[in-house]
């Protein structure tokens, strides 16, 4: 079950993005004293530049053993790395290319090989930087995500084959006809999401007030095949981890 849920509200997306900031250095000096070493899935989307930026500042880049971390993707969408839509491409111009990481400590999704192809790469990247045997599934220390106002997240979309996967690491994954951008994705699986230490939801903006009290409230009311809640940011609950939402007061309609 997941050790502990938290909702924090700030006043707007700065004030969301320097508690992030805080959040991600402390994750990183735990991790470091537990395990010496600290492995960061990054999100895509527009929400978590501003703190991708902050990392990158005097305020942050300083507190963080940028040497003895390593970056991964929670997703990418099927674009070449240099593409506006990447999410690698937007986290290399607001963080990467700033702070000291080994090139070889940034593990970006080669989506650009298609869905199919990427997924399996980047599942065997997994297995030899994370030393996994086999049997055993990815953990992360930190893990950003970000929400959809479908209540997707990743790229795991509601009625989507993808959100069911139980077996893969990651999948490629088609999106719904209402999304934007309209390209294949590959994407790490709600079981990785579900086995990280620490989840940080990231959401704001009025425009997710409402997907958002149906995710903390269970009243979406719309259940998939499978019986489970149908949105894939309502699934998301580390069964041995910490699981936090940090949101905008504008994203947060009082439950
Ligand atoms: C992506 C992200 C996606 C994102 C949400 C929210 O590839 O786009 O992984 O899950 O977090 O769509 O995006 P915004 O932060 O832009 O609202």
């Amino acid at each position: 079950m997941t050790v502990s849920m938290e909702i924090v509200v700030k006043e707007d997306a700065v004030a969301v993005a320097r508690e992030a900031a805080e959040r991600v250095v402390t994750a990183h000096r735990e991790a470091i004293a537990a395990r010496g070493r600290f492995t960061f899935v990054l999100s895509g989307g527009s929400t978590p530049e501003a703190l991708y930026r902050l990392l990158a500042s005097p305020d942050y880049a300083p507190r963080i053993d940028w040497p003895r971390t390593e970056v991964f993707f929670g997703d990418e969408r099927c674009v070449p790395p240099e593409h506006e839509w990447n999410c690698y491409g937007m986290a290399r111009r607001a963080l990467l290319d700033h702070v000291p990481l080994h090139s070889d400590a940034i593990h970006r999704i080669p989506a650009e090989h298609g869905p199919a192809g990427a997924a399996d790469e980047y599942a065997l990247t997994l297995a030899r930087v994370l030393h996994l045997d086999q049997g055993q599934w990815p953990r992360f220390d930190l893990l950003l995500l970000g929400m959809g106002d479908d209540g997707h997240t990743a790229s795991l979309f509601p009625g989507m084959a993808a959100l069911d996967e139980r077996v893969a690491w990651v999948v490629g994954t088609e999106v719904p006809p209402y999304v934007r951008p309209q390209v294949s994705r590959v994407t790490l699986t709600l079981p990785v999401l579900n086995n990280a230490r620490a989840v940080l939801f990231l959401v704001t903006g009025q425009a997710k007030a409402e997907r958002m009290r149906q995710v903390l409230t269970g009243a979406s009311g719309k259940m998939a095949a499978d019986g489970g809640e149908l949105l894939p940011a309502a699934r998301v609950r580390p069964h041995e981890g910490t699981l936090t939402w940090l949101l905008d007061e504008a994203a947060h309609s009082p439950v």
